[in-house]
């Protein structure tokens, strides 16, 4: 994005997924990971499924999306999933996804079990779709006490839109001593200066599309957008920003002296926090603490940036809070599924050559 700037520079989070005979992440590997989560609020495991298994999961991907009674998510932006920009849907628990998300699970245990214990609820099992024409989400935390996962089951590039992610804006007990005791005040300021540029640039955005022949805008598009009475958190909707109806990003967060603070404060927020944009390889697999600052970009090239996504609570779970931010399958609903149920369900089959070269002796 023009409007500011996002590194793409990820090698501080990353480490090279390496496991052990069992299939699982070797203990040097997962202790580097934890200690990078705790840093930063995320890790980038890179190459932790073969392509095989990638493969697999693009196929349980493609299967759910090709199916017109998939079950679509109901957070992120309801406007995208409707006019096709995106295809936020989740998976039904068949004995291939459980599988794959076995296989997940099993290979990163000794990081999601620094946070979450066995009998822990699986909130979703899910697939992020994005197609070009989407609207860049505003930065946002998700429901707090979660860790969630994203595979990259085939490469994506920037312009396909990795999640951006502000790392170390995870929140923990005394995080806020940080920054001389403001730092809390600080991500807010830091997140409203960065919605108020992701809101100017989905405008332009959609102006532009206006007249383009690519991703031209369907027939009441822009109105529902721009101008919906609708709830949608992610769009650039000015009404509801003037109205004071969208909790990410409104008129009401731009108060005389928010305004103030963030003109005399631009260089030290940008000095403090900074963007990072993701574009993970097929095999990689992103872990985050749900309460970092992050957003899903839109995708700015012709090619759908599909994800697979998965969320884990940390501690017990009000259902409201958690369908307020994650969207079970059905059958998932009817058949709970949790943290150690995974662990202990069959994991694909055979882990492919490319798994076992990269064995550790
Ligand atoms: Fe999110």
């Amino acid at each position: 994005m023009k409007e500011f700037s996002v590194s793409n520079d990820t090698s501080a989070f990353e480490v090279p997924a390496v496991l052990d005979e069992n299939g699982r992440l070797a203990d040097h590997c997962a202790r580097q990971a934890v200690t990078i989560m705790d840093t930063h609020g995320l890790v980038i495991l890179t190459g932790l499924l073969s392509d095989d298994e990638a493969d697999v999961g693009l196929e349980l991907i493609s299967q759910t999306i090709e199916d017109p009674d998939r079950s679509q998510c109901s957070f992120a932006s309801e406007t995208d999933n409707r006019y096709l920009r995106r295809d936020f849907c989740s998976l039904p628990s068949t004995p291939r996804v459980t599988s794959f998300a076995a296989t997940l699970c099993q290979r990163v245990e000794g990081v999601v079990s620094e946070y979450c214990g066995r009998s822990r609820p699986v909130l979703e099992i899910a697939t992020f779709t994005s197609y070009l024409g989407s609207s860049h989400q505003y930065i946002h935390r998700d429901p707090a006490g979660v860790i969630s996962l994203f595979a990259a089951v085939e490469d994506v590039s920037e312009q396909q839109g990795g999640t951006v992610f502000v790392p170390g804006t995870h929140m923990y007990g005394g995080a806020d001593n940080n920054h001389d005791g403001r730092a809390y005040e600080w991500m807010e300021l830091f997140r409203t200066q960065c919605n108020y540029r992701i809101l100017w640039h989905n405008l332009r955005k959609l102006w532009v599309m206006r007249k383009a022949d690519r991703a031209a805008l369907a027939p009441g598009e822009f109105r529902d957008r721009v101008f919906s009475t609708k709830w949608d958190q992610h769009q650039p909707n000015l009404l509801r920003f003037v109205l004071g109806k969208n909790s990410q990003f409104s008129l009401r967060m731009l108060g005389p002296r928010r305004v103030w603070n963030l003109y005399r404060n631009r260089q030290a927020l940008d000095d403090l926090f900074s963007l990072v944009q993701t574009a993970p390889r097929k095999g990689t697999v992103i872990l985050y603490r749900s309460d970092l600052l992050h957003a899903g970009p839109d995708n700015r090239s012709p090619h759908a940036r599909r994800i697979f996504g998965m969320s884990i609570a940390r501690d017990i779970i009000d259902p409201k809070y958690w369908h307020d931010g994650y969207s079970p399958h059905p059958s998932l609903t009817d058949r709970p599924l949790s943290f150690g149920d995974l662990l202990d369900s069959a994991p694909l089959p055979a882990p492919s050559q490319r798994v076992e070269h990269r064995r550790s002796a």
